[in-house]
């Protein structure tokens, strides 16, 4: 029969584990030496458990985020990943983009949208008067490399929701871009298709929400470029007009 520390291997979760073991000395964890839960099983599997991390992530300052992201294995994600990609920009943005998940340079980088779809984003950025970083916020839906690239699972999508919730409550942007189907779907709870969700402003918890294609679908869809474009200048008005300007001479 496999025993525990075989199965940690196996998860490829021991390392984790050890590290935590000394990290917090002469707590229960730290002493278990037969303990019941994974890392990974108390991150995110319990009821209990899932509620203080929660409460914990929700509680997060920037100072303390992408080492709480770096360090997560709420989820399989993070069995593969070379970097954790929590976001990049303006922490006083008043635009958020949401994307999918990193791909292959970005967790090899750390930054999200550095590769090909990264370049799109960025010149329709430019198109707008942005720039990356400057009122600008970037982050993804999981913040770790879905293997080969693949759209991340529901139940990955919702284990990484609290970081983008903190990012969003801590970032309080104007506007929320939804990026493509996981995005939109993971704000909007909707399985909705991105045609029949775009030149709509949408809500998230009080926020316009605005919901476009993802770049890396643009790449191989020229058509769909110039709805993208329609859609970030029906962004640009939704951003401008909420709240609603003070009338003149105010
Ligand atoms: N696609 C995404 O959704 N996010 C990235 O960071 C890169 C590509
Ligand atoms: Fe944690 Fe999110 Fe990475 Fe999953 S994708 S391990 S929830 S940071």
């Amino acid at each position: 029969m496999a025993t525990r520390e075989d199965v940690l291997r196996e998860l490829k979760l021991a390392p984790e584990w050890r590290l935590r073991g000394r990290a917090e000395p002469g707590t229960a964890e730290a002493r278990s030496s037969d303990g019941s839960a994974t890392p990974a099983a108390r991150e995110g599997g319990g009821t209990v458990d899932a509620d203080l991390r929660r409460a914990r992530i929700a509680a997060l300052g920037w100072e303390a985020f992408d080492a709480d992201v770096a360090a997560c294995t709420a989820c399989g994600l993070c069995r593969a990943r070379n970097k954790t990609v929590p976001g990049v920009g303006d922490r006083d943005a008043d635009w958020l983009f949401v994307g999918e998940g990193p791909g292959a340079e970005e967790d090899a980088k750390g930054e999200p949208f550095v590769g090909q779809a990264g370049r799109l984003l960025d010149s329709m950025l430019g198109a707008l008067g942005m720039r990356r970083g400057e009122r600008v916020y970037i982050a993804n839906v999981v913040k770790c490399r879905p293997p080969g690239n693949r759209a991340p699972e529901p139940g990955e999508a919702e284990a990484c929701r609290p970081y983008l919730e903190r990012q969003i409550a801590l970032i309080r942007p104007k506007l929320v871009v939804a990026l493509g189907k996981s995005a939109a779907s993971l704000l909007l709870g909707t399985d909705a298709t991105i045609a029949s969700l775009r030149g709509r402003a949408h809500r998230y918890g009080g926020i316009p929400l605005v919901v476009t294609y993802h770049p890396a679908y643009l790449l191989r869809s020229l058509p769909e470029k110039a709805k993208a474009w329609e859609d970030l200048l029906f962004a640009r008005r939704v951003a401008s007009s909420d709240p609603p300007p003070p009338p003149a001479g105010a």
